[in-house]
Order: structure tokens, then sequence, then C-alpha cells
């Protein structure tokens, strides 16, 4: 017979059924007579629990097999008659596939998550980090099943960009080590300007190039990576992180909240219908409120808030905040989590931002003050989605562009959708990572990517 994955030995075998497992061994007890070995793996939070006695053949070896070591299990899956598990496997024969000894550093005793990133590679195989990363796959599987149920195309937008949609100068620079030439500077040369032919660098967002699928296909989203050299030491920064970018022709953006109202609550009855195990674990160790948080917003309507209450609701505030409030800036972690927590007790759309602080593509409203942004705030992680209706007015665009230092020029095919054929059109950018922490309440975006690239953290 083959290998089965213990989460589905747990789930669909019953008493008597013979089966081969494998994986890596949690922890090994033993005492005279009996020896329970818990084996996970990654299928499941807890993994099975492995009860051996003398008549195992190779029963002192199988009794000294160290925490980290690669099992292979043959044997009968029976009921348990210990707390904790229905179910238990008796060991009639084992194989050390790879053995590993006291020198793991992945012991019992519960490791710091400051210590676990030191060991990323290492991490994976702990309770906290299976619970993240698996519900990090299903959650962007889910992601995709969401789109696909409504109709949008999946676009697959370039890494390697010219443009730096957001206008915030955090574009890393491609460079490349000239094969051939004699070196220059320091033994490097930047071959790569040559190669494209202008200067390039890693995507910011993949919008505009969305927003020209939008204008062909009506409804689309990328998800994919994105990178921002943002120097900013924070538990919710990144400077590789994922994001999801929904853009719809024919939308305003009242359209475009309620699509980020609708993907928000769909992740929310996910998690909890389809990860209840991983939830059920974040619930007793991470945040004892989450679950029923989650729940709530699930089924909970979205405030939605102008720019312009916020600010007033922040001014009126009985507290001091370190920066400070006033019409015309944007906003501070501080001041978001004082409104989603203090104020509306849960997520809150803020909507008309001033156009000063806010990215050149936003279409401006008839005020002359404002453009129709939209962020979402959710409490303890405060910004999740910054979205927004694009400019789909040639003219105005082209004027923003230049007042925003953009040469219109080269930026003339994202113009060309605006001269034949323009439409109102919106669209979204939920960072997945934070998407993760909300919904896990895992509180470090160190914590919720496999390998986090932070200011000076990029080693494997
Ligand atoms: O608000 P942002 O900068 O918006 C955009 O990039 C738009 N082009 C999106 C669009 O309209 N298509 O970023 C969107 C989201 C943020 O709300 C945040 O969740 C996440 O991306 N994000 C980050 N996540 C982790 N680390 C960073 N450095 C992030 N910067 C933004
Ligand atoms: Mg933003």
């Amino acid at each position: 017979t083959g290998r089965v994955k213990i989460k589905e030995a747990l789930a669909q075998g019953k008493p008597g059924q013979e089966l081969l497992l494998k994986g890596w061994v949690r922890s090994v007890r033993s005492s005279k007579g009996v020896t329970f070995i818990v084996l996970n793996d990654g299928s499941n939070l807890s993994g099975i629990q492995v009860v051996a006695e003398p008549d195992l053949p190779d029963y002192e070896e199988f009794s000294r097999v160290g925490t980290g070591s690669a099992l292979a299990i043959s044997g009968v899956l029976q009921e348990s008659p210990g707390a904790g598990q229905a179910l238990e496997i008796k060991a009639g024969g084992f194989e050390i596939v790879g053995a590993a000894d006291e020198s793991y550093p992945m012991q019992k005793k519960r490791h710091s998550f400051e210590y676990l990133r030191t060991i990323a590679h290492l991490r994976l195989r702990s309770n906290t980090f299976g619970a993240v990363f698996r519900l990090r796959s299903a959650l962007a599987q889910e992601v995709h099943r969401f789109f696909a149920e409504r109709g949008f195309v999946y676009v697959h937008t370039p890494i390697i960009t010219a443009n730096d949609c957001e206008g915030a100068g955090e574009l890393f620079r491609v460079t490349t080590l000239d094969p051939v030439r004699p070196p220059l500077v320091n033994g490097c040369v930047d071959y790569a300007e040559d190669f494209f032919g202008s200067a390039t660098g890693l995507t910011v967002s993949g919008q505009l190039e969305g927003e020209l699928f939008a204008q062909a296909f009506s409804d689309i989203y990328t998800f994919g990576p994105t990178f921002r050299a943002e120097n900013s030491n924070t538990a919710r920064h990144a400077a590789e992180f994922w994001m999801i970018e929904p853009e719809m022709a024919f939308a305003d953006l009242a359209a475009d909240a309620d699509l980020a109202e609708a993907f928000m609550k769909r992740l929310c009855r996910f998690v909890l219908d389809d990860c209840a195990e991983d939830m059920n674990f974040f619930n007793t160790q991470i945040d004892q409120e989450l679950i029923a948080r989650i729940e709530a917003v699930a089924n909970a309507e979205f405030a939605r808030m102008e720019y312009t209450e916020a600010i007033e609701r922040l001014k009126k505030a009985p507290v001091t905040f370190q920066f400070p409030v006033e019409w015309g800036l944007d906003l501070q972690s501080e001041h978001e989590r004082y409104l989603t927590e203090q104020v509306v007790g849960g997520p809150v759309f803020i909507l008309n931002y001033p156009k000063e602080i806010k990215a050149f593509y936003m279409r401006q409203n008839d005020d002359g003050k404002t453009v129709a942004a939209m962020d979402l705030l959710v409490p303890k992680v405060g910004e999740i989605i910054g979205g927004s209706q694009r400019e789909e007015r040639l003219d105005v665009l082209t004027a923003k562009m230049e007042q925003s230092g953009i040469d219109p020029a080269s930026l003339w095919w994202y113009l060309d959708t605006r001269r034949w054929g323009s439409t109102p059109h919106a669209g979204f950018g939920l960072g997945f990572e934070r998407a993760i922490m909300y919904l896990t309440g895992m509180e470090n975006i160190r914590d919720v990517i496999p390998f986090p690239r932070t200011p000076r953290h990029a080693e494997f």
C-alpha cells in the first residue's frame, strides 16, 4: 500500500485498518514497556500518536529515535484510550528515513517567534508555522475561487517594469553584472538599462497593467509578488509581499467598496469553515477573541466613513496622538487603530481622501479637493486594502501627471486607454500578508510570509 496523509487517515480511517504513514517526529515519550511518538507530515496540526510496544521489531532503536527524525511507520489504526485524539496508530514496523540527533534546534520546548525567525527553514515544522502556512495556502486557493466564480480573468502582470505605479520612489532598481564588457566600477556594470533600453525596477503594483486588461476583459485580477524599498522597520511592512488587485471596468467607487467587502467577508467565512483546526489553534494560542471577531466580521455590514469625517472624529478624540491630525494629512497607524478599535469597533472604509496625499491615477471628485480613494482599515492591523476609482478623463489625467512630475510620454500606453474606449473603472489592492495577519491574529508580518525580506534580512 502507498503512503497515506495523516489528515486523511484520521478523517477517513477505521480502527483495524493497516496504513503506511511518513512524517517527522514531533515528540517522543518512552516509559517501561511503551513508547509514544507524535508524527506530523504537515497535513494537519496535531499529527498522529504512534504507539509502540516491545513486540515491535527493533523496539529499542524505535524508543530512542530523535525529535525531528523522518520516519516511515506501518501499523494498524486503533481507538485511542488517551484524551486528545480519537485514533492512534499501533506500530508494526518502522524505518528511520532520516535520523535527527539532539542538536536538532526544534526540541519540544516553546521558542519565541524572534528565535524561530533565525531558523526560518525549520520553523515550518512547528505548530504555529504549520498552521500559518497551511492557512496561507488554502486562502490563496480561495482567492482564486472567489474571482473565478464572478468571471474575473486572472492576469499575470510583469515583475520587471519601467513604471513606479504608486510614485512613492520605492522601486528596487534592476541591475546586472556585464558578462562581456570590462568592469567599470568595483567590477560591476549596470548592463540592465542597456539590456531593456530603459531603467527598470521590480514592480510595486500590477495595477497599471491590470487597468489595461480591464479595458479589454471588463473584470480582472492579479495575484502576485510586489516589491517596495520601504525602509520602515515595522511589523506590517515587508520589502517583498503579495498583493491581490482586482480591477473592474464600468464601475465606480461604491462598486469597488462593495466588491472589497464581499471579498473580505468571504475570506473570513472560508477560514472559519475550512481551516477550523488551525483557527482553533490561533484562538487558543495567539488571540482568544479571534474566532468571535472573524465570525462577527463575516456577517457584519462594514462601516463607510468620509475622510473628512474621520479627521473630525480624530480631532475630537479624548487621546493624544503622536502624529498631528489635520485635514490634508495622511492617517498614521495610531489614527487607523483609533478609528477601527474605538470609533467603529470593526472594519471601516475611509473614502475620498485629499488629492495631494494620493497617487496620480485616482479620479478627481467634483469638489476639486478630494479623489475617489478608499482604504479599508481593520482593528489591530490597520490598512489592509487600498483602492480607488481611476481617472478616466484624458485631459484631467494628463494635467495631473504633469503636476505630479510624471512625464505623460513615459506612460503613453496607459493614456491610450483613455483615448480609445475609456470607461469609468475602479479597483483595489489587498495585501495578502496583512489579510493573513488579520485572519490569524499573528502580529508580525515576518511570521506570515515564508522567508521575509525586510531591512537587513534576505539571507534565506
Ligand atoms: O495602498 P497600496 O499602496 O495600493 C496600491 O498599490 C494600489 N496600486 C492598489 C490598487 O488599487 N490596485 O497597497 C495596497 C495594499 C495595502 O493596503 C497593504 O495591505 C499592502 O498592499 N501593502 C503592504 N503589505 C506589506 N508590506 C508593505 N510594504 C506594503 N505596502 C502595501
Ligand atoms: Mg495604501
